[in-house]
């Protein structure tokens, strides 16, 4: 098979930015996804229903012409956020509200401390069903940095799922095997989404040859058996598993640094890396679940109905990719992609 006909996918899990750096990679998703969960790490960050809808109009202005591309917003949640921004969210069409650890990652300073902080704020988004996108890593200095998803699962997750039985969540990126059973022994109404390097890359990725910036995102790469978990999961055909990119672009100069961003860019690519991870794992006809209807039916959103054909013919990676007045390195600059997007 060297053509495949998905059904549009979905990306579950995209950081746009704003500003000239939205405008760089826009078309990147649009081109491939028909919707995608936009996260609200800005700065400052998305706390407010009107500062999400506003971000989704620049989103749209920013939209190539023509393009069929639509944001699904969601709010960042803060240990002050009303019960009112909540009911408002809801109403006014966000898809979900994120959960930052404060410190766990990029922007995430605004986010929560203390988890019994936000009981108030989950009980409504329970009762109004509003779904929890949770970046599961504990901040504590003394776990392990490769340790942070299964002890933030552990001492967290499982609690707050049981705490909160009715309250959709997602635990975005799940990057080890302790996420994925978890996942999977779940109550219902709790999923997880999967990033390309989580898929394809181990931790070994990081230092190949020497310091890999462009490898460095949170959570942090893993272990081969949890590589291997994550990719089990996704070709598995199992409904609490979806696509979500986490395309998360830093200027080149901000990677290449004493002290480099976390974020990986993968949006050049946001489908055809998921075809080559499926496709050599004889998976290939787990691709469209994945990509077009798990997610969706999470949100309890229409199935896509338009199509997009990928064709498995390599095509070259640039080095770099422009980024307003900046550069930006893509996940394989200067390698190759297996598969491509039929004209
Ligand atoms: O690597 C990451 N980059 N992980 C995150 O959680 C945030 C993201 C970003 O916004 O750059
Ligand atoms: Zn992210």
């Amino acid at each position: 098979m060297d053509t495949l006909t998905l059904t549009r996918p979905d990306d579950c899990h995209l950081h746009l930015r704003d500003g000239p750096a939205l405008a760089a990679v826009l078309a990147d998703s649009a081109r491939r996804f028909a919707r995608a969960v936009v996260m609200p790490n800005l700065r400052p960050p998305v706390t407010t229903v009107a500062a999400a809808l506003a971000y989704g109009e620049r989103i749209r202005a920013a939209l190539p012409t023509g393009a069929d591309f639509t944001p699904l917003l969601t709010l960042y949640l803060t240990e002050a956020t009303p019960a009112s921004e909540l009911r408002a969210a809801k109403a006014a069409g966000l898809v979900g509200v994120k959960l930052y650890p404060a410190g766990a990652t990029t922007h995430s300073d605004a986010g929560v401390h203390r988890l019994e902080a936000i009981h108030p704020q989950l009980d409504v988004m329970q009762d109004i069903d509003l779904p929890l996108l949770v970046h599961g890593e504990v901040t504590d200095p003394k776990v392990d940095v490769f340790d942070r998803e299964a002890v933030f699962i552990e001492r967290h997750l499982a609690p707050l799922v049981a705490r909160f039985p009715a309250l959709r969540v997602v635990l975005e990126h799940v990057t080890t095997r302790e996420g994925v059973e978890f996942v999977r022994a779940a109550r219902p109404g709790v999923a997880a989404s999967i990033t390309p390097q989580h898929l394809s890359l181990n931790r070994g990725a990081l230092f190949e040859g020497g310091l890999r910036p462009h490898h460095y995102c949170l959570p942090v790469l893993k272990r081969e058996e949890h590589r291997a978990a994550v990719l089990a999961a996704a070709i598995s055909g199992d409904p609490r598993f979806f696509l979500g990119t986490d395309s998360a672009p830093h200027a080149q100069t901000a990677k290449e640094s004493a002290c480099g961003c976390a974020g990986i860019y993968s949006a050049h690519g946001g489908i055809e890396l998921y075809a080559e991870a499926f496709d050599a794992a004889g998976a290939l006809d787990k691709l469209d679940a994945f990509a077009s209807r798990h997610g969706a039916d999470f949100y309890g959103l229409p199935r896509n109905t338009g199509t997009l054909r990928l064709r498995r013919e390599p095509v070259p990676e640039p080095d770099s990719l422009p980024f307003g007045d900046q550069r930006l390195v893509p996940l394989r600059a200067g390698g190759q992609l297996a598969w491509q997007i039929a004209a």
